[in-house]
């Protein structure tokens, strides 16, 4: 395939990659309501799947033809793991290689994730073993790991690597999501990726909510090219499309949709089914009854409950 990375629309929007969140299932469910543009998987860790196999990454990597394109999430911090994680996600059919370099999580930062930042040199090798694979290759990241001013630095490094597309969620890994995100920096960032990589995309990550939200991000700060919304999923499956208000039918029916993909890819995920109740909100909100409907579902035991339990709503 051609790197789809060049034939998109300006701007492009993505769903954000979301552990536990943004697998096979869901990302039907959201295909159903308005798909983006381009589709990422969860993180997957390389040096996991380099040593223990399948077992050690629990279905993220699974993904349908359908799904197109769609970007294979990697991270760790050994750039030999990445180039055969890389392959591997070539085999499966994978249209690009994404390297995160921003989760900041404990598990993550002992080795990859944000922790990249302070290591540039495995950065830099990340991403060159990343493109062995011969996908196109991106890298999503912070601003920094402390300070908001590191971005200048940092963001050099990585445009100087020819890489296709560069997300920056607009935080540093110390802010977490606890500030909002710094959209004051976008136009600063655009001169510096027009400066030294033209051909690199950029897009913007970190509280934006919608499609509108997003067009109006684009409009004020010229040179953006891509908007990838994570959270505002969970406040509207619909975010991707422009739409007003949400009928309650149309959120019920993308519940029972998430059921029986659910129960379909059970065999594969192996997912127990306490992680759906994480989903329910999305669904079951903004109409009169949705928070006793709630609480009856979070005590239900399997998806048939459910169901039962939401038949007199539909
Ligand atoms: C539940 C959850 C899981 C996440 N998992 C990942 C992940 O696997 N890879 C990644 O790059 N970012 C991950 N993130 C970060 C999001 O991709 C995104 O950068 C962040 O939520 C900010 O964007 P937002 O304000 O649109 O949500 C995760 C965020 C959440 C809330």
């Amino acid at each position: 395939m051609a790197n789809f990375w060049n034939n998109l629309p300006q701007p492009f929007y993505i769903l954000a990659p979301m552990e536990a969140v943004t697998d096979v299932i869901f990302r039907h469910v959201v295909a159903k309501a308005g798909a983006p543009d381009i589709w990422y998987s969860e993180f997957t860790n390389a040096t996991g799947w380099v040593h223990a196999g399948e077992k050690a990454i629990g279905g993220r990597l699974i993904r349908t033809e359908d799904e197109n394109p769609i970007v294979a999430q990697i991270w760790g911090g050994e750039p030999g793991d990445m180039e055969q994680l890389a392959a591997h996600c070539k085999e499966l059919g994978f249209h690009g290689i994404d390297i995160n370099m921003g989760c900041p999580a404990k598990s993550a930062i002992k080795s990859g994730g944000s922790a990249l930042i302070r290591k540039p040199e495995v950065a830099v090798a990340a991403i060159a073993a990343a493109k062995t694979a011969g996908l196109p290759v991106s890298v999503k990241t912070r601003l920094g790991y402390t300070h908001v001013d590191e971005w200048h630095d940092w963001l050099t490094t990585l445009l100087q690597q020819d890489i296709v597309n560069l997300t920056i969620h607009l935080r540093t890994k110390k802010e977490m999501s606890k500030v909002p995100a710094h959209f004051e920096l976008i136009d600063d960032i655009v001169a510096l990726r027009d400066k030294i990589a033209p051909d690199t995309l950029l897009t913007i990550n970190g509280d934006i909510e919608s499609r509108a939200h997003g067009e109006e991000l684009v409009r004020k700060h010229p040179g953006v090219n891509g908007v990838m919304i994570g959270r505002g999923i969970f406040h509207d499956p619909f975010c991707f499309v422009a739409k007003e208000d949400n009928e309650k039918a149309e959120l019920l029916n993308l519940l029972l949709l998430h059921l029986d993909l659910f129960d379909q890819w059970q065999p594969h995920t192996n997912r127990p089914f306490e992680t759906l109740k994480r989903f329910f909100k999305i669904y079951v909100r903004d109409f009169d009854g949705a928070k006793e409907l709630r609480d009856i579902l979070m005590h239900c035991k399997n998806t048939n409950e459910v169901r039962e339990a939401l038949r007199p709503h539909l």
